[in-house]
């Protein structure tokens, strides 16, 4: 029973692991999930690479904004993602327009 426990904790941090992996690429992230939107302003969206948008928005703070695409707002439906790939596809636009 014991061996199983340890046994099941392993494979939980090792999916955990490999999640957080992928979340650290943002830029993967927001060319296969957000892209559609930002990267033309869709339906009213922040345009990627628009500092003045950003700018303003980040005074938000990241994770305020991460929460936004976590729940969805106005327009945009909540995104599949995980929250760890949603803030890191966030932290990238944010950069994206420094
Ligand atoms: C279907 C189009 C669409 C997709 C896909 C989309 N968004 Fe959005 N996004 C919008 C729209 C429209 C707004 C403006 C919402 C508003 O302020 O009413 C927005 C606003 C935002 C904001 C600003 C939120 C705020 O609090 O003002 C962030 C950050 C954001 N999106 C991040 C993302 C991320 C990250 C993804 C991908 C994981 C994503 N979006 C995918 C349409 C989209």
């Amino acid at each position: 029973m014991k061996k199983l426990e340890i046994l099941a904790a392993g494979i939980v941090l090792f999916i955990g692991g490999t999640q957080l992996g992928i979340a650290a690429d943002g830029k993967e992230i927001f060319e296969s999930t957000c892209g559609a939107c930002h990267k033309r302003g869709l339906l009213g969206s922040p345009k990627f690479g628009d500092k003045d948008k950003w700018a303003e928005l980040a005074k938000k703070g990241k994770d305020a904004l991460a929460e936004s695409a976590i729940k969805g707002k106005g327009k945009m439906p909540a995104q599949p993602r995980t929250p760890e790939e949603i803030k890191a596809a966030v932290e990238y636009m944010l950069k994206a327009a420094e």
